[in-house]
C-alpha cells in the first residue's frame, strides 16, 4: 500500500524488535523510507531486511538514544543516506521495575535516560529537518502506566512526563507544520511483556490469561495494533490532531 506520504523519512527508534519493529514496517508499507534505530545495528538488519523484501527503503543504525553525540551523528546519517526526517517516532524504551524502597538510583535514572532524555534528543535533532520541510510528524510512546502502575515508580513517571513533552511540542512546533502526539499502549505482547512475567514468576501464558481479563474487547495488543495508530498520526491528513495522547488499550482509560 502506498499514501501520500511515499517519498518522506521516518526515523523509529527501538525498532529491532516489539512494537518498534511493528511500527517500521507498516510506515514502511505506508510508502515512508524508514531508519531503524536501536542500541545494537546488526539487531536492526532482520527488521531492514524486511522492509526492503517487501519494496520499501530502510536503513539499520545503532544508537544509545540517551547519548546526545550518538544521537546527533545517527540522525545525520540518516539524512544523508535515506533522506531529511520529517517522522519520528519515539518508542526506544526499557523497565527497570521495583517497588519504590528498593529501587535504586541507577535503575530510576536508566528508565530517564532512555524515555526522557532519548525522546528529548531525538526530537531536538529531528526538529530541524521538520521545521526546515515546514512539516512533520512525532509520535512518542507513553504507556497506561503513566495512570500509575505499582512497582513502576520511574517507568510511571517516565510515561507522564512523556505526554508534557508531547504537548510542549504540539504548542512550540505546530506553527512549523509539525504535529506532536502520544500513544500510550495497554498490555502488548513483546519481550517487554515477556519479561514481566518472568519478573514476577508467572508463565507468559498465564501472564497473559489474567490480562485478558481486565481488556474489554478480549484479547491482549500486538505490535500491529499500536503501528495503526502511528501510521494515522503520522499521515497527511491527521494534520490537525496534535498534544493528543491516545490510549491504545483494547477499552478505556482515565
Ligand atoms: P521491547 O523491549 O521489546 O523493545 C524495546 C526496544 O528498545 C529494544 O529493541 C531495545 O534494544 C530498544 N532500546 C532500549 N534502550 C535503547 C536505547 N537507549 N537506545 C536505543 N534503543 C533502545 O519493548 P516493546 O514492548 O516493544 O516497547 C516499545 C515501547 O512501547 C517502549 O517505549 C515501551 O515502554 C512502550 N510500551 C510497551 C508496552 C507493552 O505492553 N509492551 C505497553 C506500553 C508502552
Amino acid at each position: 500500500m502506498t499514501t501520500e506520504n511515499t517519498g518522506r523519512t521516518a526515523i523509529v527508534t527501538g525498532a529491532a524488535r516489539g512494537i518498534g519493529a511493528g511500527i517500521a514496517t507498516r510506515l514502511a508499507a505506508d510508502g515512508l523510507a524508514v531508519a531503524v534505530l536501536d542500541l545494537d545495528e546488526a539487531a536492526c538488519t532482520t527488521v531492514v531486511e524486511k522492509i526492503e523484501a517487501d519494496g520499501g527503503r530502510g536503513l539499520a543504525v545503532g544508537v544509545d538514544v540517551a547519548d546526545e553525540v550518538a544521537v546527533t551523528a545517527a540522525v545525520e546519517r540518516v539524512a544523508d543516506e535515506l533522506g531529511e526526517p520529517t517522522v519520528l517516532v519515539n518508542n526506544a524504551g526499557i523497565i527497570r521495575d521495583n517497588l519504590l524502597f528498593k529501587m535504586s538510583v541507577e535503575d530510576w535514572d536508566a528508565v530517564m535516560g532512555v524515555h526522557l532524555r532519548g525522546s528529548f534528543l531525538m526530537s531536538r535533532a529531528v526538529q530541524a529537518y521538520m521545521t526546515k520541510a515546514g512539516w512533520g510528524r512525532i509520535v512518542n510512546l507513553s504507556s497506561t502506566s503513566a495512570l500509575g502502575n505499582r512497582g513502576q515508580a520511574n517507568y510511571a513517571a517516565a510515561k507522564a512526563g512523556l505526554q508534557g513533552f508531547t504537548k510542549t511540542l504540539a504548542l512550540e512546533l505546530g506553527r512549523f507544520g509539525v504535529t506532536a502526539n502520544a500513544i500510550a499502549p495497554g498490555f502488548i505482547e513483546t519481550e517487554m511483556t515477556k519479561a514481566t512475567a518472568a519478573r514476577v514468576g508467572v508463565p507468559f501464558d498465564d501472564f497473559k490469561d489474567a490480562a485478558v481479563k481486565e481488556i474489554p474487547v478480549g484479547r491482549v495488543g500486538l505490535p500491529a495494533d499500536i503501528a495503526h495508530a502511528v501510521s494515522f498520526f503520522a499521515s497527511e491528513g491527521a494534520g490537525f490532531v496534535s498534544g493528543q495522547v491516545l490510549y491504545v488499550a483494547g477499552g478505556p482509560k482515565a
